[in-house]
C-alpha cells in the first residue's frame, strides 16, 4: 500500500483499481501520516511555509438550483434569503483590503436577479479600486459567452466543484435539470478562456465509496486545474440528505494528502467545512498538504443565512477577528499567511 504513496508521487497517477485499493485503505493510520508527510513536503517544496488567504464574500444565498445536500437550495423554504448589493460588496472588499486581502472570492447561488452587466461592472470596480488584487468568481454554470465577458471585465479565477466525476452519482445528488456532462464543459471552458480554474468535491457525499473517488481523482488528473477545493459533505437541514452521515475527517485529510501529491503545485484550501467538522481541522488540512485559507468577509448579520450546511464556523466573527484567528492558527503550526494574490505556479502552464 505504501507503495502506491510512493507510486502516486512519481508517476502523478494510478491506475483505477490501484486508486481503489489505496482509497479503501484510508482506515490505516500509518498509511495516512504516511501520505501526509510526503504532501506536507511536497506543499513546502512549492509554496515553502506561505499559506496564501482569500477574502470571501458571499453575496446572496438565492439559487435556482436544487442540489440534495445544499442548505440554500431553492425548496428550502427554511432558509432566510438575503442579497448584497453592489455598494455592500465593495465595503467588503475595502475591509479585506486593508487587512491585507489581495483575493477577493465572489461567491453566491445561481441567483437570476443579478445581471451579466452588474457582474462586469462590479469586476471593473473592484479592479479599478485595487488593481493589485485577483478577482475569483464562483456563480455556478453560465454560457461560455458570459464567462467571457466576465473574464474581459477582469476575472481572473472561476471555482466550479465538479461535485463528482462520476455522472450516475451526480445524478442521485441532483434534480433531472442538472447534468453532469454540462457542469464538467463549464470546466473546460473557463480554462479554455483563460481563468485560473478550481473543482472539486465533497468527500463522504451520499453514495461516494473508493470507485467514485477515483474517478474524482482521474478527472482531476485529466482537466488539470490550477485549484481543487475538497471538504467533508455537512448534513443541511430543510434537505433530502439532512439525515445522511458526515464526510469523514480522516478521509478529507487523505484525499488532500493525495491530490497534492498528484498535482504537486495546485492551490489547495482546507476549507471551512473541514474546520467545522474539527476545532483543528483546517490547521490538520495545511499539515496533510494544503496551502490556502478562505475566511471569511461577509457582513456579520448574513453569515449564518449562507448556510450551505449546519453548524457552520466562523458566522459570529467580524472579519479582522476572524483574519488575526487564522493568523494564529496558522502561526501555532509553523506557517504564516502572506500578503499576496497568491496566482496559481501552474498559470503558465495550465493556461
Ligand atoms: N453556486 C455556486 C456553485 O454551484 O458552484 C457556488 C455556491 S455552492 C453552494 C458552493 C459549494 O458548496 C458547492 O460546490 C458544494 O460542493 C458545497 N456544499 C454545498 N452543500 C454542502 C454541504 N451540505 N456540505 C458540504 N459542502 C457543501
Ligand atoms: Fe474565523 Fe477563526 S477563522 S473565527
Amino acid at each position: 500500500m505504501f507503495g502506491l504513496i510512493d507510486k502516486l508521487e512519481k508517476e502523478e497517477c494510478l491506475e483505477r483499481e490501484e486508486w481503489i485499493t489505496l482509497l479503501s485503505a484510508y482506515g490505516d493510520e500509518k498509511l495516512r501520516d504516511y501520505a501526509a508527510q510526503k504532501a506536507r513536503t511536497v506543499a513546502q517544496g512549492v509554496f515553502g511555509t506561505d499559506i496564501y488567504v482569500r477574502g470571501l464574500i458571499e453575496f446572496s444565498n438565492y439559487c435556482k438550483n436544487d442540489c440534495y445536500y445544499c442548505g440554500i437550495r431553492r425548496s428550502n423554504l427554511g432558509a432566510d434569503r438575503y442579497r448584497l448589493s453592489m455598494e455592500d460588496i465593495l465595503a467588503c472588499c475595502e475591509e479585506g483590503w486593508v487587512l491585507g486581502f489581495r483575493t477577493f472570492v465572489l461567491q453566491g447561488g445561481e441567483d437570476g436577479f443579478y445581471r451579466d452587466e452588474w457582474y462586469e461592472e462590479l469586476i471593473r470596480e473592484i479592479k479599478r479600486k485595487y488593481p493589485a488584487c485577483a478577482i475569483t468568481l464562483s456563480v455556478g454554470e453560465r454560457t461560455t459567452e458570459t464567462y467571457r465577458r466576465w473574464y474581459e471585465a477582469g476575472a481572473d479565477r472561476y471555482l466550479l466543484r465538479h461535485e463528482t466525476a462520476d455522472d450516475a452519482h451526480y445524478r442521485t445528488m441532483h434534480p433531472e435539470e442538472m447534468s453532469p456532462v454540462h457542469r464538467k464543459e463549464c470546466l473546460y471552458a473557463l480554462k479554455e478562456i483563460g481563468y485560473q480554474v478550481g473543482c472539486g468535491f465533497m468527500v463522504g457525499s451520499p453514495g461516494q465509496g473508493s470507485e467514485q473517488l477515483a474517478q474524482d481523482m482521474e478527472f482531476i488528473h485529466e482537466l488539470k486545474p490550477h485549484m481543487v477545493g475538497i471538504g467533508p459533505f455537512v448534513p443541511a437541514a430543510g434537505t433530502p440528505f439532512a439525515k445522511e452521515t458526515q464526510g469523514s475527517l480522516e478521509l478529507t485529510l487523505f484525499m488532500l494528502s493525495l491530490l497534492r501529491l498528484q498535482e504537486k503545485r495546485v492551490l489547495l484550501p482546507a476549507t471551512t467545512a473541514l474546520g467545522t467538522i474539527h476545532p483543528l481541522g483546517r490547521e490538520m488540512g495545511i499539515q496533510a498538504g494544503a496551502n490556502v485559507v478562505m475566511p471569511n468577509l461577509s457582513p456579520v448579520p448574513v453569515r449564518k443565512k449562507y448556510a450551505l450546511y449546519d453548524h457552520k464556523i466562523c458566522t459570529g466573527e467580524e472579519a479582522a477577528e476572524c483574519r488575526g484567528c487564522l493568523n494564529r492558527r496558522m502561526e501555532s503550526i509553523g506557517y504564516r499567511i502572506v500578503t499576496d494574490r497568491g496566482d496559481s505556479p501552474y498559470c503558465c502552464e495550465r493556461p
